[in-house]
């Protein structure tokens, strides 16, 4: 296993695509569970940059919805890990609309997820530290170490 320190933006991933009116509810806007599903996924690919291991999702943080997405735009994800911790790293997606004709972005969610890495039989196995550089960076860190100890207290009220 290669748990050599990476950088955030070494698996900082961005995903766009139309919102086709498959993904719709009958109002014509990207229904919230296929936003969920592309969160998910964004989130998935940031985290398997880093730790290019199994991974399976442990936890999505409250999700709010700011603005609908119509058919027609462009939904962009954004996602970067945040922080590493043992076995688990979370990541932050943040979600934008864009019309095509003018350009126009909304931030319309932020999340953030829990991955825990694994190996084919299931055990759970180590990640490779972040390589945290800047002021930004390092309080984002402390403000995910934070979150943590509020999922788990959760985890233990479920
Ligand atoms: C997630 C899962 C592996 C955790 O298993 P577990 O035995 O409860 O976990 P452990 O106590 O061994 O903890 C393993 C790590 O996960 C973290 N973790 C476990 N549950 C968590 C939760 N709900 N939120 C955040 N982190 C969590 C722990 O803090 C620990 O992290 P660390 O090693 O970095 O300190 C297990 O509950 C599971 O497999 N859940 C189903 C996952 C799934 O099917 N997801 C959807 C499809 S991929």
């Amino acid at each position: 296993m290669d748990l050599t320190p990476k950088r955030a933006a070494d698996s900082a991933t961005e995903m766009v695509q139309v919102v086709l009116p498959n993904d719709a509810n009958p109002l014509g806007f990207i229904l919230g569970g296929t936003v969920m599903h592309l969160i998910d996924i964004a989130g998935a690919i940031a985290c398997h940059r880093h730790t290019r291991t199994l991974l399976v999702t442990a936890a999505v943080d409250d999700l709010q919805f700011l603005h609908s997405i119509k058919v027609g735009d462009l939904i962009i994800l954004k996602a970067r890990v945040t922080c590493v911790f043992t076995t688990s790293l979370e990541v932050q997606v943040d979600v934008y609309s864009e019309e095509t004709l003018t350009g126009r972005r909304q931030k319309t969610s932020r999340a953030f997820l829990t991955f825990v890495a694994i190996d084919r039989d299931g055990s759970r196995v180590k990640v490779a530290p972040l390589l945290v550089e800047t002021e930004e960076e390092r309080r984002v860190c402390e403000e995910a170490h934070t979150r943590r100890a509020q999922r788990l207290r959760r985890k233990s009220e479920v």
